[in-house]
């Protein structure tokens, strides 16, 4: 099972995968089949040659369709192709910069269904929906437009990101992301056609707050963005997840 997912969102150059995975091997010990990396998708070949073990490497996003007219999008079969069987979906920078609907979230849910692929799907409320209350009510929206209305079975991680959290150095409380992982736990508990492989959480994880995260029996992992640009700190925040 995974339990820690980097995802590099725009950043990095050839020279930077090079010096991180340095880095992260110094300093991580632990089972790498739990970690994931998500780097841009030009350098998944050379992250999947430099990862040198049974470490993950995750593309952050793909397309879903069969037609080939589609000018700048990978495709899960390409990704494939090059030793990566698993994506983040439904990042909300993919929603709120690119405008991803929720009907493209499904539909990519559902081409990564029909495959051997896995996924890591994204839900999370904004910050009106934080100060108005509504955040379960944001997410039940998500997951009944998106990861319900599927036909098929599917296999998948969630990691659940407060939009406001992303970047942002705040933080819910760990009560409040464990009663929105339970949350999500009971909503997909009723669809027999969903495998919750693990929920995560996302939005300015750090050194500092993952090990108090880890100690949570409701929140199996993390996804993190700004803090897993530096390998060492990966490197610790994987490791207060590690089990082994
Ligand atoms: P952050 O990003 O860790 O920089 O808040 C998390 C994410 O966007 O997945």
């Amino acid at each position: 099972m995974i339990n820690a997912v980097a995802n590099w969102k725009l950043n990095g150059s050839a020279s930077f995968c090079h010096d991180w995975f340095d880095e992260f091997n110094e300093n991580f010990h632990g089972d790498r089949s739990a970690v994931a990396i998500a780097p841009p998708a030009i350098y998944i070949p050379l992250c999947n040659e430099l990862k040198q073990s049974n470490l993950n490497i995750c593309a952050q996003n793909l397309d879903f369709s069969n037609e080939t007219a589609r000018t700048g999008e990978i495709s899960l079969e390409m990704l494939t192709d090059m030793n990566c069987s698993m994506s983040i979906i439904g990042h909300s920078e993919r929603r709120n910069i690119f405008g991803e609907t929720s009907e493209t979230i499904k539909n990519k849910l559902d081409k990564v269904a029909r495959h051997t692929f896995t996924s890591i799907y994204c839900i999370g409320e904004s910050l009106a929906e934080y100060d108005s209350g509504k955040s379960l009510e944001a997410i039940k929206n998500q997951l009944d437009n998106e990861l319900l209305a599927l036909n098929t079975n599917i296999k998948l991680y969630i990691a659940y990101e407060p939009i406001w959290a992303i970047g942002s150095g705040k933080l819910p409380s760990t009560q409040e992301i464990e009663s929105m992982h339970g949350f999500i736990k009971e909503t997909l508990s009723l669809s027999a056609k969903i495998k919750l492989l693990g929920i995560f959480y996302g939005g300015s994880v750090s050194e500092e707050n993952s090990q108090e995260l880890s100690k949570s029996e409701l929140i199996d992992g993390v996804l993190v963005g700004g803090a897993s640009l530096n390998g060492k700190s990966f490197a610790k925040i994987a490791s207060s997840f590690d089990k082994v």
